[in-house]
């Protein structure tokens, strides 16, 4: 039966980058692979259009399809809306919505890019790390929040960090599993000297590792684990943490591998729906100028190829083409380093779709 693709290209460098990943899907298309995409509004330009960063036709569109493909949200022009209509609020009611409680986010280190990266080669060659992400609950959408004033008039802002076991039981349970099929490590990543909440997120998965021993377990601090990161991540196979922590932790992790631009992410919910993006953002500042980089978006399909529409050896065959982009010696400017041939982002595109 075909499958669905919801095309959400959301804000700035999103339309551009989405673009390259529906040419790379298109051509699949031709290969055999049976999907239909229908693209929707998300973020700052479904609010220009409907008042709302998440449209009811989108999200009914997001939910009767198997997979969604998201670009990026945001930009300087809403950063002054009500907190409640601003883009992020579009991404993070479609992960809501749908239940995306597992965030997926790899950070690989492709031996071509070694000198991209800040680090010591030595530090980071050969880097496959996987973290994973609680995406739909913590202090993102603790309740009660807001912002109050005192009875002196000053003014007072509160969120709630908040974890249920059973939140914590499905994320450490996916985290198991992924590190089962890797390197059998997994460290989970909490606050618990100082968060009862997350005091309580050890406890549950400690006792979770009694029925996953085969799985060699540790516990970090998230600010040690910050450092770890930066100092010897070859030490990290899977972590698995809260969303804030996880939000922070996989942007770090993704500059060891030298560009945001490169790293993909999927979101999965409990039927194996998933949203797959970019980890990175909307890039206001280079929007419409052709240069972002689409990989990351592009590997993003390949994840999509994966976990939703069971079709592995579509999924390597865009590993590939990627790597033997990058093995051409073909960057767009943010992994552009001396003596390689810069590309736009539509040329990084055509030459993906040709590798494959
Ligand atoms: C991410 C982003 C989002 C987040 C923003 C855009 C709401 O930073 O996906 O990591 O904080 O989750
Ligand atoms: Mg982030």
């Amino acid at each position: 039966m075909t499958k669905k693709i919801a095309v959400l290209p959301g804000d700035g460098i999103g339309h551009e980058i989405v673009a390259e990943a529906v040419k790379v899907i298109t051509a699949l298309q031709s290969d055999g692979l049976d999907v239909e995409m229908n693209e929707g509004l998300v973020g700052g330009s479904a609010y220009d259009v409907t008042g709302t960063p998440l449209p009811e036709e989108t999200l009914t569109l997001a939910r009767e399809s198997d997979a969604i493909l998201l670009g990026a949200v945001g930009g300087y022009k809403w950063e002054s809306l009500d907190i409640s209509v601003r883009p992020e609020k579009g991404l993070l009611g479609l992960r809501k919505e749908l239940g995306l409680f597992a965030n997926l986010r790899p950070a690989i280190l492709y031996p071509q890019l070694a000198d991209a990266s800040t680090l010591k080669p030595e530090v980071v060659s050969g880097l496959d790390i996987m973290i994973v992400r609680e995406l739909t609950g913590g202090i993102y959408f603790g309740q009660p929040r807001g912002v109050r004033t005192l009875d002196n008039g000053e003014r007072e802002g509160y969120n709630t960090l908040v974890y249920r076991e059973s939140e914590i039981k499905r994320i450490t349970e996916v985290a198991f599993d992924i590190a089962r099929k890797r390197g059998k490590k997994l460290c989970s990543v909490d606050k618990a000297n100082v968060l009862e909440c997350t005091e309580l997120w050890r406890e549950v998965v400690i006792d979770m590792h009694k029925d996953n021993s085969d799985v060699e377990l540790s516990h970090m601090y998230v600010d040690n684990a910050a450092m770890q990161l930066v100092r010897a991540p070859k030490q990290f196979d899977v972590m698995v943490t809260t969303n804030m922590f996880g939000d922070i932790l996989s942007d770090c992790a993704a500059m060891l591998t030298g560009s945001i631009g490169m790293l993909p992410s999927a979101s999965l919910n409990e039927k194996g729906q998933g949203m797959y993006e970019p980890i990175h953002g909307s890039a206001p500042d280079i929007a419409g100028q052709n240069m972002a980089n689409p990989l990351a978006t592009i590997l993003s399909v390949a994840m999509m190829l994966r976990y939703s529409l069971d079709e592995p050896a579509m999924a390597d065959r865009i590993e590939k083409a990627v790597d033997n982009v990058l093995d051409q010696g073909l960057r767009t400017a943010d992994i552009y380093s001396e003596s390689m041939k810069k590309v736009s982002t539509t040329e990084m595109g055509d030459a993906v779709v040709a590798a494959l």
